[in-house]
């Protein structure tokens, strides 16, 4: 089967400032002959203005988190809505910071899954093991199943993707050796397809953590690993680039 459209996700997390937009703008700027998909995902503060430097370009712009309500009594929280408002059309959710910090639950994600398509925007759905769950020989247990419960069905209608990130490579500079990476991979494919059919045999599986210049066309050219979501790296348009041109 041909490859989908590979996307290239950067995620700046709590990170970044206006001053950081010139960083998204020479991203735009560099992708001169490069066919994967580029999003870069700003702190919410700054994502109509990323959307608004980069208008016209071919870098997407997408959230981090939404809150499963179009509006409403909900301090400090934003919609799905509000993100289209501000001009973006991707959002990563279930990221294992949010599910860590922010006690999201599988059926937390899926609400937010359903919150986005409502709204029209792509989810990324992230998910991963931590170090404790590999080392007991349950990665692929621990995936499939956070993908089988934070997956709602509509998503068979939808474009969408999913993010593999191992908890224990996240901004660690370990990552999985490349059949680690595939296995599980392999194994997201089969859950995908098997829940959606020919919408779960097309989505992009992204691959994060400690994705870097140096080791990006390694992870990318592996099986079924059809993009990265990457953190530390994406704030640099250098560093970020090197990775996009990896593809
Ligand atoms: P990292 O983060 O590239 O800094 O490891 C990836 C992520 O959490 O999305």
């Amino acid at each position: 089967m041909t490859r989908p459209t590979p996307l290239i996700a950067g995620n700046w997390k709590m990170n970044g400032s206006g001053a950081a937009l010139a960083e998204a703008r020479a991203v735009a700027d560099g992708l001169a002959g490069v066919t994967a998909r580029v999003a870069i995902c700003p702190p919410a503060v700054l994502v109509s203005r990323a959307a608004d430097a980069l208008a016209g370009g071919p870098v997407e712009v997408g959230g981090q988190d939404i809150h499963p309500k179009a509006s409403g009594a909900h301090t400090g929280d934003i919609s799905a809505e509000m993100l289209v408002d501000a001009g973006a059309t991707l959002v990563i959710l279930g990221h294992s910071e949010r599910r860590a910090d922010h006690g999201e639950t599988d059926a937390d994600v899926a609400e937010k899954v359903r919150a986005a398509l409502r709204a029209g925007l792509e989810p990324i759905v992230c998910v991963g093991e931590t170090l404790a769950q590999r080392e007991a020989g349950d990665a692929l247990k621990v995936v499939t199943g956070q993908v089988r419960a934070s997956l709602p069905p509509e998503l068979a209608d939808a474009a969408f993707s999913v993010a593999y990130e191992p908890v224990w490579a996240i901004g660690t500079g370990l990552t999985p050796t490349t059949p680690q990476i595939e296995d599980v991979h392999h194994a997201i494919r089969t859950t995908l397809t098997h829940m959606f059919g020919p919408a779960g045999e097309k989505a992009p599986i992204l691959y994060g953590g400690s994705v870097k210049p140096s080791n990006a066309a390694e992870i990318l050219n592996a099986a079924e690993v059809g993009g990265a979501l990457v953190g530390g790296a994406s704030l640099k348009a250098e560093d970020f680039l090197g990775i996009i041109r990896a593809v």
